[in-house]
């Protein structure tokens, strides 16, 4: 399993996953119907270190991003966001991809990292925790979720 610093022409081969995750609604406190466009604005942001995960015939099967969660005097707060190909989730590869990108973080100089927005019916949390991220809080019924209802969106923080 490689993983890399994504390139624009990665882009192509991130979407069809990105486009299925979100349209799902049940993750990201993005709007289902994102276009493509908008997408790609969003997750291949200049601001943003991007990476992705190469399968073994170099297909993508997951990306994240590693970006400030602040500005100015809290830039060093670090935020970041994972999405692997749902055909190869549970296989590990989140698991690896989050350890990448903590340890690029920290060699980055981040002294924390923040994740705003997780969904609390998402499984992803018991891998953040196991991670060393804890629950600083959660706002309650925030995010509306085509199964659960309205559920909470957990604030996760880990030091590094
Ligand atoms: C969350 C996500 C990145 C995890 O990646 P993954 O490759 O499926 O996860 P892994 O196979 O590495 O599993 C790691 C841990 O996650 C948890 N986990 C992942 N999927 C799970 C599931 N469906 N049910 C229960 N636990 C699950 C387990 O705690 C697992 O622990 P283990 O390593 O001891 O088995 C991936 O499922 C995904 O992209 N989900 C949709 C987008 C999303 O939710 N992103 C995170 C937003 S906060």
């Amino acid at each position: 399993m490689l993983i890399r610093e994504a390139s624009h022409d990665d882009w192509p081969r991130i979407w069809p996953f990105w486009h299925r995750i979100v349209s799902a609604g049940e993750t990201y406190a993005w709007d289902p119907g994102t276009s493509e466009e908008v997408a790609r604005a969003l997750w291949m942001n200049p601001a943003k270190q991007v990476y992705v995960v190469e399968g073994d015939t170099s297909t993508v099967v997951a990306s994240a991003y590693l970006t400030p969660n602040y500005g100015g005097p809290a830039a060093g707060i670090a935020n970041a966001g994972f999405m692997v190909d749902p055909d190869r989730a549970g296989r590990g590869v989140g698991r690896r991809l989050a350890e990448h990108v903590v340890a690029e973080a920290r060699a980055a100089g981040y002294r924390g990292m923040v994740f705003n927005a997780v969904v609390e019916t998402n499984p992803a949390v018991a891998l953040w925790t196991s991670l060393g991220f804890t629950i600083l809080g959660t706002v309650p019924e925030a995010f509306d979720h085509p199964r659960h209802g309205l559920v909470g969106l957990h604030i996760m923080y880990r030091a590094l």
